[in-house]
């Protein structure tokens, strides 16, 4: 993956590397960026050294420059373009941040006046678009429903295809960020039979996804603003955290020069897995197995335990060594819209708070420095708002798209543009002679087939 290199350079810094086989050395550019620790320049260090270097899960590779988001894992900071979460979160809006994020500076009154009519003026859907619901079952996730009819966006908006063409990104940007509302109420009123809302003008951003999602079209839809606001809050919290697995996956399908749309339903399928996007949803699955307090201990120990794949979902995080900013913020939002709500008691909100409490004592969680994640109080706000526990992961995707089409700019406009292909370390047979079928001597049955029922004797 490439990305801008405009904030990167070499201080007179460089780190050597020595080849213990023949004592070789070889010395590399050290890159510093405005914060952040620095990186090891190894562009050239294959071409020289003809040694790769190893890193499944990119746990110490930076794979592009970036000047959008900013976290410091350790301390628990996350900055948009140089501004932390918590002001954003308090005195900004939704479309104020998409702005931040896609032009790098916050608008002036009238630039944001202009950036929201212009996002509204392409939140519908092509009269067309609106049948490829209709081709999935009712009972289909949303973000299955989701991921495909964004992937076929590319197929109704030819004039907003070609990377190449600076206004062309710009407009296939707007119309992503303003669909992504549309088409996430659609999935859930899919799935109900309920008729499809249009989106309405003078709602907000916020507004009008509650609106397309639980109005009636034969009742006036007032939108409470608590829950507007709580909303609002979880698009803001979810609307970039640089380089994570949908995002990156929206680069790399996107630095073969595919289109917006394409790049972004990528994105969306990335984000879907329960170790990312889909943890939301997973969080609320546990809460509700778990059922009382008295059975988390039992769920703790599960989850120290290597032999048990459970793990406790919306804690731990890749980055975050510390309390994650977000879920600090998503928890006094919770007790917010319960109060707004009327729900005095929520036994899953009693329950999150005192296995948080317990865990945080542990010295499993603490020893490896897993805190809680945003996911880990979203769950309970969205729910209270009434959206069922598969659509969680849809209201993250409508958040977060700002940043992937934010990272995907990025990477387009900078001129040193690469294809992302990573290398590998091959483990497999060395180079071996062909033997033709009827030569081969069969010693067992190999390869998985429904005839010998879901497997072969070998469990292979
Ligand atoms: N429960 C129990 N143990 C955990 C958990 C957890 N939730 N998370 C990490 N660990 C343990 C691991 O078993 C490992 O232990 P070990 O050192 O004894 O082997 C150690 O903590 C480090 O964990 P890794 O899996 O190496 O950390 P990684 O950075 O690869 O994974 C991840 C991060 C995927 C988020 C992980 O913490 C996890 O699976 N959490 C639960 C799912 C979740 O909440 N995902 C949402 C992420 S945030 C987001 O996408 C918005």
């Amino acid at each position: 993956m490439s990305g801008t290199d405009k904030s990167t350079q070499n201080d007179g810094a460089f780190f050597t590397l020595t080849d213990e086989r023949d004592g070789q050395q070889y010395r590399l550019p050290l890159l510093s960026g405005t914060l952040g620790a620095p990186a090891i320049d190894i562009r050239n260090f294959y071409n020289t050294s003809g040694v790769l270097t190893y890193d499944p899960g990119f746990t110490s590779t930076a794979a592009c420059s970036s000047a959008i988001t900013y976290i410091d894992g350790d301390q628990g900071i996350l900055l948009y373009r140089g501004y932390p979460i918590q002001d954003l979160a308090i005195h900004s809006d939704y479309m104020e941040v998409c702005y931040l994020l896609l032009y790098g500076e916050l608008p002036s009154p009238e630039e944001k006046a202009t950036f929201e009519r212009d996002i509204k003026l392409h939140t519908m859907l092509h009269d067309q678009l609106m049948l490829f619901f209709r081709g999935f079952t009712r009972n289909a996730h949303p973000m299955a429903i989701m991921v495909g009819v964004v992937g076929a966006l590319s197929a109704f908006y030819h004039d907003s295809t070609d990377i190449k063409d600076p206004e062309q990104r710009m407009l296939a940007a707007y119309r992503i960020i303003a669909k992504m509302p549309t088409i996430g109420a659609y999935t859930y009123r899919y799935s109900l039979g309920r008729p499809f809302v249009y989106p309405k003008n003078d709602f907000s951003y916020a507004e009008n996804l509650l609106y397309m999602t639980f109005s009636v079209p034969t009742e006036e839809y007032v939108p409470n603003p608590v829950l507007v606001k709580a909303l609002d809050r979880i698009l803001i919290l979810h609307a970039d955290h640089e380089q994570n697995a949908s995002t990156s996956t929206v680069r790399l399908a996107g630095s073969s020069g595919a289109n917006p749309f394409a790049c972004i339903a990528a994105g969306i399928a990335s984000l879907w897995g329960p170790a990312h996007g889909g943890a939301n949803e997973a969080v609320l699955k546990m809460l509700t197995e778990i059922g009382d307090k008295s059975r988390i201990p039992e769920y703790i120990k599960r989850a120290k335990d290597k032999n048990d794949p459970f793990r406790l979902m919306g804690f731990g995080h890749r980055v975050y060594k510390h309390y994650d900013p977000r879920a600090q913020i998503m928890r006094e939002t919770c007790h917010e819209v319960l109060a707004e709500l009327g729900i005095k008691d929520d036994p899953l909100l009693d329950l999150a708070m005192e296995l948080e409490r317990i865990a945080l004592q542990d010295d499993y969680f603490i020893e490896r420095k897993l805190y809680p994640n945003v996911d880990f109080y979203t769950g309970i706000i969205m729910r209270a708002m009434g959206f069922p526990t598969n659509m969680f992961t849809v209201l993250f995707a409508i958040g977060r798209t700002v940043g992937w089409v934010a990272h995907w700019k990025e990477m387009i406009a900078d001129p040193k543009i690469k294809i992302g292909r990573p290398r590998q370390l091959y483990v497999g047979h060395p180079q071996r002679e062909y033997i033709p079928l009827e030569k081969r001597q069969q010693t067992e049955i190999r390869g998985w087939s429904r005839l010998w029922g879901g497997g072969n004797k070998n469990g292979k």
